[in-house]
């Protein structure tokens, strides 16, 4: 069975086709931001959100570094001011939340409940019929319980008329086994 993080990907990779939109809410090392570019090549778009410069730095080298397709926008900014940069009319095919803290940084620098809730609400808002927000939750630090309950406490209050939500996690590991949440729309609101 994949780990959250590999499922997250084949999540993405069923719901983007050729010059598809992405969304990578938290940058962070760039990981995301690389396969997203990679899958889209030069007809797609990524937007990438992180808040730290440092987040930054590590995608525009991981980009290099994998000669990925020039399809990539980065912005240092929080992902809930995104409706600020992005067109109000974007249509997208698929984003994704990694939710924690930047790996070998500082741990007090974290995703928050309100912050990443305002952002689910302008991609839920933007997203194709078909399309997807991927979340990936770590909450094993401080404050990251508070986090994943309200993500998943607002995600399972979604209509089902309009939105499919599945979780996928291991149930036997110890240590906080990440949670990957996928948010699909099936309609639009009327
Ligand atoms: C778990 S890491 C992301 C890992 C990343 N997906 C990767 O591939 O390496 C979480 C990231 O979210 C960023 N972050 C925290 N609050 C944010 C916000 N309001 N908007 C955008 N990014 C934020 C942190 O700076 C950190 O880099």
């Amino acid at each position: 069975m994949r780990s959250a993080m590999r499922y997250s990907h084949i999540l993405l990779t069923e719901a983007l086709s050729e010059g598809g939109v992405a969304v990578d809410a938290t940058m962070g090392n760039g990981n995301d931001t690389l396969f997203l570019s990679q899958l889209l090549e030069d007809q797609g778009q990524v937007f990438a959100f992180d808040i730290q410069e440092q987040a930054l730095q590590n995608t525009r080298e991981k980009l290099t570094e994998n000669q990925a397709p020039e399809n990539t926008t980065l912005y240092h900014l929080g992902h809930e001011k995104m409706e600020e940069v992005l067109p109000e009319d974007i249509q997208i095919q698929a984003a994704i939340f990694n939710l924690g803290y930047l790996p070998k940084s500082d741990k007090k620098i974290i995703t928050l409940p309100e912050t990443t809730l305002k952002a689910f609400e302008f991609i839920l808002n933007h997203l194709a019929v078909g399309g997807r927000l991927v979340c990936v939750l770590y909450y094993g630090h401080e404050g990251g319980e508070e986090e994943k309950n309200a993500v998943l406490s607002y995600a399972a209050k979604l209509p089902q008329q309009q939105y499919q939500v599945l979780t996928y996690q291991f149930i036997n590991q110890i240590h906080c086994p990440p949670i990957c949440l996928c948010i699909e729309k099936i309609k639009e609101e009327h």
